[in-house]
């Protein structure tokens, strides 16, 4: 499946060696920094050096594995490694890893010397399908998923699923539900396709994967900087933002595509709600997202704290909350008002029928 999906320049398939070492070649860096956490380090970097021999000199920044890394003390590191070693404004940064990699790597790419070149090579389902692809970066604060960031777009991400050979199941898992979602938003026929699917430890399936992702940057060259359409790549995510930052304060936290899961359910109820969807329809989406994830209870005790985490989503304005919801599978709009009564009586309907319930 090697091809190229141009602007944003993604590269997909198997061997991307060559690719790379064409890309470095042209470009010309003055130093290479490949940021890694410590178990993309142990499986991922030697085959990439392996197979592109312009990498061999590079400086190696290795993180914690986990979202904790994506914090303002992390990011300082990363800057003062940058500073020591020289990294001047013709450096270029890879982040070799998950969604945590790429968005910290990237946010300290686009504002280190305000802003040196960066690329992705993903090595999680979740980085491979969404997060590598469409320049969000960032890092949580204050406890807030993602509170602070840019959006500067990779000048190229690498994509080869061999890379998921290694990544543990819980994973591969996670990062179907971002499939599930652009599928959800755009195209109903791809949606059905993968609706069923069953996820294992050896998923890989190149047709899905390259549909995900062209599916992405489909609405990322409409709308890089999420002024309107980008938005409906939210589904699921006012709710799942929420869900993921109330579980960071757990012993047992979600990762982000088991809270999306979550997210999607509840918004889905928000739009059978307000007739956007069709009971046909939620049941659906339930039955799909009830084959992969499990569906967590929002304690009651902590109900006023997830408001609060509500109240926080960047989608907000004047207090109101916006949701992008679907409009029929297949179909969605970026930006519908939604009362905090109606979000209270879809998280009531969650946790009393769903929640534990699959
Ligand atoms: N920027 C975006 O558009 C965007 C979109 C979606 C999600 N995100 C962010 O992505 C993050 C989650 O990303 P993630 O799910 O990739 O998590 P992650 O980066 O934490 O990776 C998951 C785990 O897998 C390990 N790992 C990675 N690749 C491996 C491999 N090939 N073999 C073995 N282990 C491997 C990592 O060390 C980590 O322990 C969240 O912070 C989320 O907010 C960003």
């Amino acid at each position: 499946m090697a091809s190229s999906l141009k602007n944003p320049n993604v590269f997909i398939g198997p061997r991307q060696g060559a690719a790379l070492n064409a890309f470095l070649k042209k470009n010309k860096y003055s130093s290479i920094f490949i940021i890694c956490d410590s178990n993309t380090l142990k499986h991922c970097l030697s085959p990439l050096v392996l197979s592109c021999i312009s990498l061999k000199e590079a400086e190696v920044i290795e993180l914690e594995p986990g979202e904790d890394s994506k914090h303002i003390e992390v990011l300082g590191s990363i800057w003062q490694t940058l500073t020591d070693f020289g990294a001047d404004k013709k450096s270029l940064i890879i982040n070799l890893g998950g969604g945590v990699v790429s968005d910290i790597g990237g946010f300290a790419a686009s504002t280190y010397k305000r802003g040196i070149d960066y690329i992705n090579i993903p090595t999680t389902l979740l980085a491979i399908a969404d997060a590598s692809v469409g320049g969000k970066t960032g890092i949580n604060f204050s406890g807030i998923k993602n509170l602070l960031g840019t959006i500067t777009q990779p000048k190229a991400v690498f994509v080869d699923a061999l890379f998921l050979k290694t990544l543990p199941t819980r994973h591969i898992i996670n990062g179907f539900a971002e499939i599930i979602k652009i599928a959800l938003v755009q195209d109903k026929k791809f949606f059905t396709a993968i609706s069923h699917l069953k996820i294992n430890s050896n998923y890989n399936n190149a047709a899905v994967i390259k549909k995900a992702i062209s599916l992405k940057t489909g609405v990322i060259k409409k709308d890089p900087n999420e002024k309107s359409l980008r938005k409906i790549l939210n589904f699921g995510h006012t709710i799942g933002h929420a869900v993921e930052s109330l579980f960071l304060e757990k012993e047992y936290s979600l990762l982000h595509g088991e809270a999306i899961a979550i997210g999607m359910i509840v918004e889905s109820y928000l739009c059978l709600t307000l007739k956007r969807i069709t009971k046909t329809e939620f049941n659906l989406i339930h039955k799909s997202l009830a084959v992969n994830f499990k569906f967590y209870k929002i304690p009651a005790e902590d109900l006023a704290r997830f408001v609060e985490y509500l109240s926080q989503d960047k989608k907000n304005i004047n207090k109101t909350y916006l949701f992008a919801l679907l409009k029929g599978i297949g179909k969605c709009d970026p930006q519908v008002k939604v009362s905090r009564a109606q979000t209270g009586k879809a998280l009531a309907y969650y946790n009393s029928k769903i929640a534990n319930a699959s």
